[in-house]
C-alpha cells in the first residue's frame, strides 16, 4: 500500500540538527511525512546549506520593516502555496503571532530542550542548571499561542550529573532530541490525520 504522506515545513534559525534529524527520518519509507522546505528567518542560519545539500528547498524569510504581520502573511502565503499539511519548528528561535498559530491550529510541532512545563523559553538548559534539578531532558508539543505552552506530546528524560556544565547538559539532551522529535512527528500524523485526505490550513 501507497503512504499518503503529508507534507512538512521545517522552520529554523541556525544550526538545523533537529532538521537533519527529521529529514533523515523522512527517508524512510514509512515516515509518514514528506518535508518539502526548509524556512529559515535567518539568512546566515548554518540548516540552510544543510538543507540545499539534502535536496530541499529552502527559503530565507528576512524580518522585514513593515513588521511581524507583513512577516507572517508571507510565511503563511509560502505554506499555502507549498501545500503544507505539518509545520515543524525546530530552533526556530521567532514567537509566532496568536493569529498565525491560529490559522495553523494543531499543525504546529515544537521541540523544547527542557521538561515542559518547567523552564520554557531561553536557556533552559542553565535554567535547569540554576534550579539544581537532578533530572533534565526534552519535550515535543503542539504550538498554541501562549510561548513553549501547548499540549505535550513526549517527552525524554535525561539525568543531570554533578559538575555539569551548560555545554554539557545540553548536548546530553539533543542526543535525545533526536531521537524524540522524529518519533513523536510521525505518531501524531498517524493519529491525528484518520483519513487519507490531506488538510491543508488556508
Ligand atoms: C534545540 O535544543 C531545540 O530544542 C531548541 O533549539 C535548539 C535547536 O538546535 N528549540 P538545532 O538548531 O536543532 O541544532
Amino acid at each position: 500500500m501507497t503512504l499518503n504522506r503529508k507534507r512538512g515545513a521545517i522552520l529554523i534559525s541556525g544550526r538545523g540538527s533537529n532538521m537533519v534529524s527529521l529529514l533523515r527520518a523522512a527517508q524512510l519509507d514509512d515516515f509518514p511525512v514528506e518535508f518539502t522546505m526548509v524556512i529559515s528567518d535567518k539568512i546566515e542560519a548554518p540548516g540552510l546549506g544543510i538543507a540545499t545539500s539534502a535536496g530541499v528547498k529552502t527559503h530565507a524569510l528576512r524580518h522585514c520593516r513593515d513588521g511581524r504581520e507583513a512577516w507572517e502573511d508571507e510565511l503563511h502565503q509560502l505554506l499555502t502555496d507549498g501545500e503544507i499539511d505539518l509545520i515543524c519548528l525546530a530552533g526556530f528561535m521567532r514567537l509566532l503571532s496568536a493569529e498565525f498559530v491560529g490559522r495553523w491550529a494543531e499543525k504546529i510541532l515544537n521541540i523544547h530542550p527542557s521538561l515542559l512545563p518547567d523552564f520554557p523559553g531561553l536557556e533552559a538548559q542553565a535554567q535547569a542548571l540554576d534550579a539544581g534539578v537532578s533530572e533534565a531532558g526534552c519535550t515535543v508539543h503542539v504550538v498554541t499561542a501562549e510561548m513553549d505552552a501547548g499540549p505535550i506530546l513526549g517527552q525524554a528524560k535525561v539525568p543531570v550529573n554533578a559538575g555539569d556544565s551548560v555545554d554539557a547538559l545540553s548536548k546530553r539532551i539533543l542526543a535525545e532530541e533526536h531521537q524524540l522529535y522524529p518519533a513523536l512527528v510521525a505518531k501524531y500524523v498517524q493519529d491525528h490525520w484518520t483519513t487519507e485526505e490531506p488538510v491543508h490550513a488556508g
